[in-house]
């Protein structure tokens, strides 16, 4: 049976979590049949008291924790709570849940379900089918909701998820949770923690789920949500989105400076000794279809290649994918040859592509150099898809573990 722990933060909740409490426990818990269900509730010492009324709760249920604590704002809350959740609780999966019924506890065995059906990441949202904000919302502060969120999704390329702020998700421990940094979250103290928890659960999880949310009106006393928090929020998806693309500036930068090399190197070589001792061992092959290896220039072009080559590997390993920097001269040898191989395929793009071209429009100088042109943009993208996916494995394919 897996053991799934709600995590739900609580300041001066007392108006709310005893009817939260028994809400869970009395009608919800028990329709859920396939796990087994806990309440951890993290409270900043309330000066309403919510922890007090906890504590007497948990006479009456088992499966209630309380976690108390200084207020260092929800991130921190969470993060308490997770780690309670994993280490002393020994929990599959944790949800997140606020305590004053905007999260619905009605919608907790949706959540559950979709967990159980293969999911290790689910995210309780109000912009799909069957989710809603409140219809008591003000036009301004739906606009703000909804926009904030297209922004995210925008600046993350998540088009195909549809809430990134919502606070109602749950993760599975096992490859999702466990495998993040939970100390060095972005901005712990505030509601932007969110974000970065999202992004990290969405590159760790196999399966990411979205089900329908149907986000209830505050029921007593403000909000704590400000524009402050809205900035960090923002602040933070901006920089994540940026610190993905920086990988491919730095690609395209190392791949730019192999491309210097190459030319010049072509230059340089063609004419020297060195080409010209290589191509001499096969002057035989002069006047035959294999005749160019008799050439000073191939092999010219050949070593230019090969720095290039060399040049791109040692950048991107120490620079483009500096977190996963391979060492150990073993390690290196073996990936500088997949290198190699993968180049192969870029050389087979061009091949491919000025071929065809050179077919279709004839050969001439300027269609051989657009063919470089149309051949780049998959060369580009063929490299980064094999460097993410094979040389450094920053990408993991669905059915790999
Ligand atoms: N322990 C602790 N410490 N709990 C806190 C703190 C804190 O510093 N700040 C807030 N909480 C608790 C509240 O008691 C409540 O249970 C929950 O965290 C959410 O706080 P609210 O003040 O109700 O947040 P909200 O309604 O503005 O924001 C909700 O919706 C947003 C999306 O519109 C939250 O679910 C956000 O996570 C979500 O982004
Ligand atoms: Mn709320």
């Amino acid at each position: 049976m897996q053991k799934i722990v709600i995590v739900m933060p609580s300041y001066n909740e007392a108006d709310n979590i005893t009817r939260m409490i028994e809400e869970l426990f009395i009608k919800e818990f028990p329709q859920i049949k396939d796990a087994e269900m806990h309440l951890l509730v993290v409270d900043d010492n309330s000066p309403d008291g919510t922890g007090k009324i906890v504590k007497e709760k948990m006479e009456k249920h088992e499966n209630l924790h309380l976690l108390t604590g200084q207020k260092q704002g929800l991130g921190w809350a969470y993060i308490r709570g997770f780690k309670y959740a994993m280490d002393k609780l020994g929990a599959d999966a944790v949800m997140e849940m606020d305590a004053d019924f905007q999260h619905p506890p009605r919608f907790v065995k949706d959540m559950v379900k979709a967990y159980s059906d293969g999911a290790d990441y689910v995210i309780g949202s109000r912009y799909i089918k069957g989710g809603s904000v409140p219809r008591q919302w003000a036009l301004s502060r739906k606009a703000i909701s909804y926009f904030g969120n297209l922004f995210i999704r925008l600046v993350l390329v998540k088009p195909k998820l549809h809430d990134l702020t919502t606070g109602f998700r749950l993760m599975k421990v096992k490859g999702v949770l466990d495998k993040i940094d939970l100390d060095n979250l972005m901005e712990p103290t505030r509601f932007a923690y969110k974000v970065d928890l999202l992004y990290q659960c969405i590159k760790n999880a196999k399966k990411t789920v979205e089900v329908p949310l149907e986000f209830a009106p505050r029921t007593k006393e403000q909000s704590k949500f400000n524009p402050k928090e809205m900035i960090s929020t923002f602040k933070v998806a901006i920089i994540l989105g940026i610190r993905d693309k920086k990988r491919f500036i730095k690609f395209g930068t190392v791949g730019f400076t192999g491309y210097i090399i190459n030319a010049v190197a072509l230059e340089l070589f063609s004419g020297t000794a060195i080409a010209s001792t290589f191509a001499s061992f096969f002057t035989v092959l002069k006047g035959t279809v294999l005749g160019f290896i008799a050439e000073p220039s191939a092999w010219a072009a050949g070593i230019a290649a090969e720095l290039a080559i060399i040049n791109n590997f040692t950048f991107n390993n120490i620079w483009t994918f500096k977190a996963e920097k391979i060492k150990g001269f073993f390690n290196i040898v073996r990936k500088f040859l997949e290198f190699n191989l993968a180049a192969l395929g870029s050389v087979v793009i061009q091949f491919v592509v000025i071929g065809l071209m050179v077919v279709l429009f004839g050969d001439t100088r300027l269609i051989r150099q657009l063919g470089i042109l149309v051949s780049l943009p998959l060369v580009l993208s063929f490299n980064y898809t094999m460097y993410n996916l094979f040389i450094w494995k920053t990408w993991k394919l669905p059915w790999r573990k």
